[in-house]
């Protein structure tokens, strides 16, 4: 794969909202870092000139992060702007005229994927996609037919080793950090299988709706929107084998691995839940079946993790905004000396909003005569200086880094594995909003200790433990 710098960043979708609240952000980190420092060129159906572009992206700024007058002023030389139809090829002569000189340029879509397949077609016709790398937005397809026909449209223009798939996810900290976790402490490794293991749960909350995102939304559901490629993604770092090299194929090849040791979810092990309200929401259909919380059961058929359940639960509107992962253990055998009803172990990752690792053990209770669990806990904020996702993702692709992107194979065994439920006309059961989604959901769908009840904020210190 080639790691060359590219050499400018040409930006679809530029007037959008993503660039408004992400993407000049993130490029005023990268310019304060020292990252960026080629042509950005952003691209747009809005009738704009160059100054109504910047004046759109200061104001992204003042109200996303704030403004850094001095990097700003750097960034504001770098930006171009060409305003067009996607569908005109005189908005890609405009393009490839405004990258000038450039052999490399990273072309970013930010677009909807309905119109990638003309994009890369005009790019290729202006000689823009000579050298070229394409960045692509999520969602990477509606279905498995649909990535296949995307992954069709951009293998048919550029090599794998040129497409950087976005999943913002995979550029967490704390995300990343699971594998570095697992793979540098001896004491993890050795438990961490099905001997051990007795259930996984990860939990994604968010205790807000579509936020003015119905029109997306309901084309979407919680499965495609977070399911099949945020949880995913940290569902792979938990259950992967440690790779052989830390290069981006090494990594991804074990993630894929994963992913193919799953067989597609059945309906019986699906729940999906409607916040009440949502049908009022802007774009929303007035009888939509499109679920805003989803929990299911699957099963990773590995030698490591054969017979254990990960549970998987996601949702708007939930009681607290965070990500949890919580990995129970099996219980300790009964003898003369412990206790019929000893709590069981478990390792607890806190992704969002502070990155966490917990750990529970029983000890003494303060009196001597029984046990209590406690957490050890190790738990920070992100610090200021840390990268924020879309830099990291934007800053990875610039320098040909492809590690935290999913690539083509990923995206669509992630796909089957959720293809043939989203086809089921499965249940919607209402659910009232900030609560953990609709009581049916709890029928079939609970692991055996119960689902974990994440806390909407970590507390600073070791604690006793005082959870379901
Ligand atoms: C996006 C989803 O990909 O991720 C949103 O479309 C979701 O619905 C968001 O809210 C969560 O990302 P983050 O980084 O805010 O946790």
């Amino acid at each position: 794969m080639s790691q060359s710098h590219s050499d400018a960043l040409v930006f679809f979708g530029a007037t959008g909202d993503l660039a408004y609240k992400k993407i000049f952000p993130a490029l005023q980190s990268m310019v304060k870092r020292g990252t960026l420092n080629v042509p950005v060129i952003g691209v747009a159906k809005a009738g704009w000139n160059l100054d109504q572009f910047k004046a759109r992206a200061q104001d992204s700024l003042e109200k996303h992060g704030g403004l850094d007058p001095d990097a700003w002023a750097k960034m504001s030389a770098l930006l171009q702007y060409v305003d067009g139809d996607y569908v005109d090829p005189s908005t890609f002569v405009a393009v490839r005229k405004a990258l000038g000189s450039s052999e490399r340029p990273a072309h970013y879509l930010a677009i909807p994927p309905s119109l990638f397949e003309e994009v890369v077609e005009q790019l290729v016709k202006s000689g823009s996609a000579k050298g070229a790398r394409m960045i692509v937005e999520k969602p990477f397809g509606h279905d498995l037919a649909s990535a296949q026909e995307l992954n069709r449209i951009l293998l048919s223009a550029f090599p794998e080793s040129s497409i950087f798939r976005i999943d913002h996810y995979l550029a967490k900290g704390p995300v990343h950090n699971m594998v570095s976790f697992r793979f540098s402490n001896a004491f993890l490794e050795p438990i961490w299988n099905r001997d051990y293991v007795e259930t996984v749960q990860i939990t994604m909350a968010e205790d807000f709706g579509v936020q003015g995102r119905g029109a997306f939304y309901d084309q979407t559901g919680a499965i495609r929107d977070v399911i099949q490629n945020h949880i995913f993604q940290v569902m792979c770092n938990l259950a992967m084998e440690c790779p052989a090299r830390g290069d981006a194929e090494s990594m991804r090849d074990e993630k894929v691995k994963v992913l193919k040791a799953i067989p597609p979810i059945q309906s019986k092990d699906l729940a999906r839940g409607q916040f009440r309200g949502y049908l009022d929401e802007k774009g929303v259909a007035p009888n939509s079946k499109v679920e805003t919380f989803a929990c299911l059961k699957l099963e990773i058929n590995s030698w490591r993790w054969d017979g254990v359940p990960f549970y998987i639960r996601a949702g708007k509107n939930l009681p607290v905004t965070c990500m949890e992962v919580m990995a129970r253990f099996r219980k300790p055998p009964h003898t003369n000396i412990t206790e019929p009803n000893t709590a069981q172990n478990y390792m607890r990752f806190r992704i969002s909003p502070e990155m966490t690792v917990a750990m529970s053990v029983s000890v003494a209770d303060e009196l001597g005569g029984g046990r209590e669990a406690v957490e050890l806990i190790a738990s920070r904020h992100p610090s200021p200086e840390e990268m924020e996702a879309y830099e990291r993702v934007l800053t990875d692709a610039i320098a040909g880094d492809a590690t935290l992107f999913a690539r083509q194979d990923y995206v669509e065994e992630a796909w089957r594995i959720v293809d043939p439920v989203l086809k089921e006309d499965t249940p919607v059961y209402v659910y009232e909003p900030h609560t953990w989604g609709p009581p049916e959901a709890g029928r079939n769908i609970v692991p055996c200790c119960g689902w974990d009840t994440p806390l909407a904020q970590e507390p600073d210190d070791f604690r006793v433990v005082a959870r379901g």
